[in-house]
């Protein structure tokens, strides 16, 4: 081969390069293109390999021109490659669009049962009055539900609480006062707790009364406590849970382990009266029965219902619906 042919046929390469890169709209095209004139066997290849052909004077310079047109085409190349890149991207995000106008879809979201709600509300209260929040077993012996409670076998109290024997010593506690006893013979005074938790009783559903339902049981104990204490624990308690508008009726009650005993009655706005709580000062019999000494320390205690605080609050007028998980009805809250 003369130096005039190569330069010819670099000529006829360039323009066969033009056309070919024109024509390659995607990047598997371009790679095509790119192994026919760069690859191993390509056309740039070939001629560059046609070099030792020429006569040694002639080299450098085709040297020279075949590296020129490497360079051009290499750098057609890449700008080519970038290009079409681009372009792909665009394609790709055009295909990916996102409105973010559109509206959401709503998903359903599950929240606290009202029961839940309200007795971490009454802890909240009493927590920062000062009371540690203390729990007992629910299937609960004889001694801590009934008799150190002033209530020996036989006496008529034990109607009040008509009760699910499990056998002759255990039951389903009845109240959240055995705790009071709990509490007690585990520590020295002051004590100052509350405890909520589920209690059961044989009582004929309705709309106030069920078999299951739960109370939060209040006991402080410490020197020079008396029923005025009591008093204003207790109102304070009902002005912080149900606000202004709400009346409260405080009125004498019988029970066998506190003396002397009362019952609080609250009425919500347009309502009628609902007992929420019985209450009064711990009887000696019981600070006795736990190794207290009555002559040097009092202390006082209520029971009150949840289910009852959560009816006032939202003018729910059947306890029932607690229970029966309908959704209808608990989404609500
Ligand atoms: N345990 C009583 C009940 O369930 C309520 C109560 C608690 C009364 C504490 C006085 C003191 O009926």
């Amino acid at each position: 081969m003369t130096l005039e042919e190569l330069k010819k046929e670099a000529e006829t390469l360039r323009a066969a390069w033009a056309e070919a890169i024109g024509g390659a709209a995607d990047p598997e095209s371009l790679e095509a293109v790119r192994v026919k004139f760069l690859g191993r066997k390509g056309h740039l290849t070939r001629l560059l390999s046609a070099l030792k052909e020429l006569p040694p004077e002639d080299r450098a310079q085709a040297g020279r021109i075949l590296n020129a047109l490497k360079q051009e085409i290499t750098q057609e190349l890449e700008a080519r490659g970038r290009e079409l890149e681009a372009r792909e991207r665009e394609k790709r995000l055009a295909a990916e669009y996102y409105d973010f106008t559109l509206p959401g879809r709503w998903r359903p979201l599950g929240h606290l049962h009202p029961l839940t709600q309200v007795r971490l509300e009454i802890e909240d209260i009493f927590m920062r009055m000062g009371f540690d929040v203390a729990s007992g077993p629910e299937v609960e012996d004889d001694y801590h539900n009934f008799e150190a409670l002033n209530i020996p076998e036989d006496h008529p109290a034990r109607d009040e609480w008509d009760s699910f024997y499990i056998d002759d010593r255990r039951l389903l506690r009845t109240h959240t006062s055995p705790v009071q006893i709990r509490v007690m013979k585990s520590r020295k005074p002051p004590v100052r707790i509350i405890c909520p938790g589920r209690c059961y009783r044989r009582d004929t559903p309705d709309a106030t009364h069920s078999p299951v339902f739960h109370q939060v049981e209040l006991l402080w104990v410490e020197e020079g406590l008396t029923m005025a204490n009591l008093k204003w624990i207790i109102e304070v308690f009902v002005q912080e849970f149900f606000g202004p508008g709400y009346e409260m009726r405080f009125s004498a009650d019988f029970f066998p382990f506190t003396e002397p005993s009362a019952q609080v009655h609250i009425r919500r706005p347009g309502g009628g009266w609902l007992e929420i709580m019985g209450a009064g000062m711990v009887d000696p019999a019981v600070l006795t029965e736990v190794g207290y000494d009555p002559e040097k320390v009092t202390g006082f205690a209520f029971g009150l219902g949840i289910e009852r605080m959560a009816m006032l609050r939202w003018g729910i007028e059947d306890i029932r619906l607690f229970f029966q998980n309908d959704i209808r009805f608990l989404s609500q809250f």
